[in-house]
């Protein structure tokens, strides 16, 4: 059985801080794919990379069938505190499910293709697991820049940090972080009638909290905080704290987002 490593070792550590702060973001999209599965309680769902379950505790509560799978040992902890206790939730990732073919109505990856080692494989595996006939839904972040990412960016000139380094996929391996490349990720994968569109997020939060997730080392972003030194990084803070009072709403930052949803049908 092939493992994927790069997505557990991106992920080892980071649940509590994932939990509290992105999971938030990607939770915005719960709607929209609720939406696009029309779930019903005759259903077969599996959930692919669940994180801490927010989107799971929605599909259980929508009284489908629900199947949870998620590699990183302590983001399966936080999952099973928000789940019913009688979802299990499986130690398992792509590319390769310990599932047989055909063996959901539905199948549900909400921003786990964006973080796989090999992700045409990952979305192959998607669809091997769908019955003929089901669907396929996953959400990935576009390339185009964040909120997030663009106040980041400010704060790193003003401190004077070293440019980062990100962690990207070999370029035969990667996709176009685009509505067409993840339609050609999902056509590649034999799926049909396939779609993708934008969506528009906003993601609330508070200043402190975002800075913990940061120091965490939760995204590109974070990763590229932990790779300055610790004067650099209290520079960081001290322009960080100036940029984000101009931005808050109350006593949160606002940060829209663009996230890309997709699907086919098997
Ligand atoms: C950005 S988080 C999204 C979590 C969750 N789906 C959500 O919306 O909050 C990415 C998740 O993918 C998981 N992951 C990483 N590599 C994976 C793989 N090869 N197969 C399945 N999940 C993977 C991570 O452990 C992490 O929980």
């Amino acid at each position: 059985m092939a493992v994927d490593t790069r997505g557990a070792r991106n992920w080892s550590g980071l649940a509590p801080a994932y939990a509290d702060t992105f999971a938030h973001l990607c939770a915005g999209t719960i709607p929209a794919l609720l939406d696009a599965a029309g779930l019903a309680p005759e259903h077969d769902v599996l959930e692919v990379g669940v994180g801490s379950g927010l989107l799971a505790a929605r599909i259980a509560a929508s009284g489908a069938r629900l199947t949870a799978t998620e590699p990183e040992p302590d983001m399966r902890a936080i999952a099973r505190t928000n789940l019913p206790a009688d979802v299990e939730v499986v130690a398992a990732g792509l590319p390769d499910l310990p599932f047989g073919d055909d063996a959901f109505d539905t199948v549900i990856a909400n921003f786990v293709v964006n973080h796989v080692g090999d992700p045409r494989a990952g979305v192959r595996e998607l669809a091997r697991v769908t019955r003929h006939g089901g669907r396929v839904l996953l959400t990935i972040w576009p390339s185009t820049p964040t909120a997030q990412g663009t106040l980041f960016t400010v704060v790193l000139d003003r401190a004077g940090a070293t440019p980062p380094t990100f962690d990207t996929l070999p370029t035969d391996l990667d996709f176009e972080r685009s509505t067409a490349g993840t339609l050609g990720l999902l056509g590649g994968a034999g799926l049909v009638d396939v779609h993708a569109r934008e969506i528009a997020l906003v993601w609330r939060i508070g200043p402190d909290r975002f800075w913990a997730g940061l120091e965490a080392g939760i995204g590109g972003i974070g990763k590229a905080l932990l790779q300055q030194d610790d004067v650099t990084q209290r520079r960081m803070r001290a322009a960080y704290d100036d940029l984000s009072r101009g931005l808050l709403d109350g006593d949160e930052l606002v940060f829209p987002a663009t996230a890309i949803l997709a699907g086919g049908v098997r």
